[in-house]
């Protein structure tokens, strides 16, 4: 006959082990999706004060030019019909010459889907995409070149925030390796994009045959 204390013990073990059957479970279980989101990831989402952000600001297709920003950023839009674009202005250290800092301008867009496993599949509109790099020492600007680079985002979420004194929602991904994106604001909904076809044909096309 089982004493008292291990009966309770028993039982005790019964309920770990359930408990930690459950949340093993429940883990392989809980794939996040966006209903999770207060909002959903349609608009225009910037980091920072929102001085890198998509749209015609950045990048002019029709003269192929970045309109360079004062402060470094990303922005990433989406819509409820499967586009993105996308806008970065960011540094990074010169490998030959740590002390200067590149600037490398990216812009690109294209359509994207949100797997069944809670990630992101950004794919580009191979030919539009362009990228500018600076160097911070020499001053010397490299030509605008393409620039065609699917990106995968492992998750994503939704969250709101204090920002700048008032409620604000922003969007927290994490990229292919899990390498977290930095918090970005939403700053425009719907949002402020470049037409979200194909432009390389169009515009372009158009352009070049002018
Ligand atoms: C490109 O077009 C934009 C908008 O018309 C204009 O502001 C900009 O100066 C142009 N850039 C060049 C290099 O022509
Ligand atoms: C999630 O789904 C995408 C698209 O189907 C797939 O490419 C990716 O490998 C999946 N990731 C994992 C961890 O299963």
């Amino acid at each position: 006959m089982l004493s008292q204390s291990s009966r309770i013990q028993t039982i005790l073990v019964i309920a770990t082990v359930w408990l930690a059957t459950f949340f093993t479970f429940t883990k392989a279980q809980a794939v996040r999706t966006q209903a999770d989101d207060p909002i959903n990831i349609v608009g225009t989402w910037t980091t920072g004060s929102g001085q890198v952000a998509t749209g015609l600001n950045f990048f002019n297709p029709l003269n192929q030019t970045f309109n360079v920003p004062k402060v470094g950023g990303q922005s990433y839009s989406f819509t409820s019909d499967g586009h993105w674009e996308q806008a970065l202005f960011i540094f990074t250290a010169d490998p030959a010459n740590p002390n200067c800092a590149q600037a490398q301008l990216i812009w690109q867009h294209g359509t994207f889907t949100m797997n069944q496993n809670g990630s992101l599949s950004l794919t580009p509109y191979i030919g539009d995409g362009r990228q500018l790099i600076q160097n911070g020492c020499t001053q010397v600007s490299s030509s605008i070149t393409s620039y065609d680079q699917a990106e995968y985002m492992q998750s994503f979420y939704i969250r709101q925030e204090w920002h700048f004194g008032s409620g604000g929602y922003y969007l927290q991904m994490y990229e292919f390796d899990g390498t977290p994106k930095p918090w970005m604001w939403l700053t425009y909904k719907p949002p402020q994009m470049l037409p979200t076809q194909q432009l390389k044909q169009t515009v372009y096309g158009h352009v070049n045959h002018s």
